[in-house]
């Protein structure tokens, strides 16, 4: 199974918005999930400028499913769901 490839936006507003609680998400995850998540703190994905996609902070999943609005509870449930998907 690939890894699952979790970029958390870094960039101003998304860090401003909640994107430093974020950067805990692998202390959070499941230790059976742990070498199954590649997470990677990236700079402005350029989502903020986007009128139409929600608010910071976003996180990019497998670099094409974009979350709005991500909280550690959305990223972790999302995980789940992609996870369970794969099996
Ligand atoms: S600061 Fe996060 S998308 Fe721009």
């Amino acid at each position: 199974m690939e890894k699952i490839k979790v970029e958390i936006c870094c960039g101003t507003a998304c860090y401003l918005l909640g994107a430093a609680k974020l950067m805990n998400l692998e202390e959070h995850l499941h230790e059976s999930l742990k070498d199954k998540v590649d997470i990677q703190a990236r700079t402005c994905l350029g989502l903020c400028e986007r009128e139409n996609l929600g608010g910071a902070p976003f996180v990019m999943f497998n670099g094409t499913e974009i979350m709005s609005n991500a909280s550690l509870e959305k990223v972790l449930d999302r995980l789940n769901l992609l996870i369970e998907g794969d099996k």
